[in-house]
């Protein structure tokens, strides 16, 4: 992951955010002792911004592919009306026990279902054809595949947000042959671009959030 803004500016925008509750602190800080890429976790001004969006959207059916250690999916259900539910896919079942350890402290561990496995394979398995909010986090190979099953299972008006479309400003160099990741950002990035379907705005807020409404 990589900050667009100076390390001074961001730290200042941390001084002056909000702290998250206690649960949350523990996650990020056994996820830097127990994880080999704990970068990849959302983090205290990421986190705030998806309990925000939460709290403005108030949403009741929430997706999200790529859990990692649940920061970003704790800080969902921190924003979301009790009688809200997540699901999130993980394909890596070694976070299983980790995950749900933090899932089962939250406040409502009832509102989560942690699915295990390829996001691929799971959505067109998923019953719920109406979410409101979706986070596109996983895979960067996947992000228009996801987003192909996503889209269909959105309902009118709701939210897909994807994660690090500016991929550490890949996006706007010269892209190396073999650089598949960010040949496959910049392909989704255009794909939601002229789509027909989806109004977007592409947020440069730490490695770039694409905001896409089903519309
Ligand atoms: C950037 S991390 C997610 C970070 C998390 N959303 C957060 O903000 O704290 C990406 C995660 O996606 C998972 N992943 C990658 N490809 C996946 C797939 N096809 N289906 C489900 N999970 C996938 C990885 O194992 C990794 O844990």
């Amino acid at each position: 992951m990589f900050d667009l803004i100076a390390e001074n500016i961001e730290d200042y925008c941390k001084v002056h955010t909000s702290d998250p509750d206690v649960l949350l602190y523990q996650l990020w800080r056994e996820t830097h002792l127990k994880t080999m890429n704990p970068r990849m976790a959302s983090g205290k001004l990421q986190g705030m911004f998806l309990t925000f969006i939460a709290k403005m959207m108030q949403p009741q059916k929430v997706l999200e592919i790529g859990t990692f250690t649940g920061y970003s999916t704790l800080s969902f259900a921190a924003g979301m009306p009790a009688s809200g539910h997540i699901d999130t896919i993980e394909s890596n079942a070694e976070l299983e026990d980790f995950i749900l350890k933090y899932f089962q402290h939250s406040p409502c561990p009832e509102n989560i279902t942690l699915h295990i496995g390829n996001a691929l394979n799971i959505i067109p398995q998923l019953a719920a054809s109406d979410y409101d909010l979706a986070f596109i986090d996983a895979d960067k190979e996947e992000y228009a595949a996801c987003y192909e099953l996503i889209l269909p299972k959105m309902r009118k008006g709701g939210i897909i947000l994807a994660d690090n479309v500016l991929w550490n400003t890949k996006v706007v160099e010269e892209v190396a042959h073999n650089d598949k990741d960010t040949k496959a950002i910049v392909a989704f990035n255009k794909k939601v671009q002229i789509d027909p379907r989806v109004r977007n705005m592409l947020l440069p807020f730490r490695d770039g959030m694409m905001l896409i409404e089903k519309l």
